[in-house]
């Protein structure tokens, strides 16, 4: 359904082409400085402008915030946001109705919900619903941010092409004032030349983001089916075009040996910690107070140019579908800033349960 989270739970609603999408934020505490700001600065994030391709008309989101904040500050209330659909051009779709996409949501939504689903753009199933994600995690990370806790991703594969470069999270955070985040400048331009050469050919292509978060505290998670590494892995593939979710060195690490996979544990300066963090900063489905990270891989955008074969329901005989309406050539960067979004939701609900951030009193300046 549409809730997530325990302590800190947010509803998220809306149709891609619908009046708007929007989500319900509850448990954030009193005091929390938030502006439209925060929201906006998320927001712009996920627009990559620099790339026409991938957004020809760059409009900014608009968007409100209904609730629960007052003055700067959270008021301790649900936080209501809603993100305006302007400009949508549903004709496209019409020819669409009744001959699902190959790859997209159409069928299956066809088969559950019968002709009572709205097909347009994707309906409940568009990526433009991670919109309203990326507006709640704007909150998260601003809570996050009282306990020092901070969440950036990158593009580490886009089109076959995959960066083969070191880095640091410096290297991370500095790649976003590049066209697309991503760590190796050699890579990023191999990435630029697939997506125009893909737009040309009227095809779309996947990848895989990489996230992680920094300064997370030891104890984040319960055993066992709240582990923060399975919370993640729901969130992540709560996104569509979503299909795999690897924690830290993941299925290279299936591939050693114990004695090479395993990371020494050390002596730290005034604490215990890793010597390598191949794991993901997660062990027992717990935080260790190191850097968690993963990566979640994304499946081609599956509206195409290219004919593709499907069913015309209504005569239930075979038919061609060419996609001529505007489509994402790829979904992995907005996907990354979702993922981030959704990678802060998680560790702020956590970090709620185990009373590192805590609702009984205003944060900041007290009464
Ligand atoms: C940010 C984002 C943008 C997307 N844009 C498109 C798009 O333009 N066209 C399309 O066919 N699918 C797009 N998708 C993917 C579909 O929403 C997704 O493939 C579909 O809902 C089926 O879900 P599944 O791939 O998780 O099975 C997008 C996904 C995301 C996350």
């Amino acid at each position: 359904m549409s809730f997530f989270g325990r302590e800190l739970r947010i509803a998220t609603f809306g149709e891609s082409h619908g009046k708007a999408v929007g989500v319900v934020i509850d448990g954030v505490p009193a005091g929390l400085e938030l502006g439209e700001e925060d929201i906006r600065r998320e927001l712009d994030r996920r627009m990559f402008c620099n790339i026409p391709v991938l957004n020809p008309r760059c409009e900014p989101e608009e968007f409100e915030i209904l609730s629960g904040v007052k003055d700067g500050r959270t008021q301790g209330t649900p936080i209501a946001i809603v993100l305006w659909n302007r400009r949508v051009i549903s004709s496209y779709y019409d020819e669409l109705w009744l001959k699902p996409r190959p790859g997209h949501a159409d069928l299956a939504y066809y088969l559950k919900y019968g002709k009572n689903y709205d097909h347009r753009g994707g309906g409940r199933a568009s990526g433009r619903t991670t919109a309203a994600l990326v507006a709640a995690g704007a909150v998260a990370k601003k809570l996050l941010s009282t306990i020092g806790v901070e969440v950036v991703g990158h593009i580490v594969e886009l089109g076959g092409v995959a960066i083969s470069k070191d880095y640091t999270i410096d290297d991370v955070k500095a790649s976003w004032s590049r066209q697309l985040p991503v760590v190796d400048e050699g890579a990023l331009q191999k990435m630029l030349s697939v997506i125009v050469e893909v737009v040309k050919e009227g095809d779309s292509i996947g990848g895989a983001a990489e996230v992680w978060a920094v300064g997370v505290p030891p104890g984040l998670g319960e055993p066992v089916f709240d582990k923060i590494k399975a919370d993640l892995a729901k969130a992540a593939l709560s996104i569509p075009s979503a299909v795999a979710f690897e924690m830290g060195m993941g299925i290279r690490l299936s591939r050693m040996k114990g004695s090479e996979a395993n990371d020494p544990i050390i002596v730290k300066g005034n604490r215990v910690g890793l010597a390598t963090n191949k794991i993901g900063g997660v062990l027992g489905g717990i935080s260790v107070g190191e850097p968690i990270w993963f990566r979640t891989y994304f499946k081609p955008t599956p509206s195409v140019r290219k004919p593709q074969q499907t069913v015309d329901l209504s005569t239930m005989s075979q038919t061609e579908l060419a996609f001529k309406g505007r489509y994402d050539v790829t979904t992995v960067p907005k996907a990354l800033v979702a993922l981030e979004a959704m990678t802060a939701l998680v560790l702020a609900d956590h970090a709620l349960r185990a009373g590192l951030i805590r609702r009984d009193k205003p944060l900041g300046n007290s009464i």
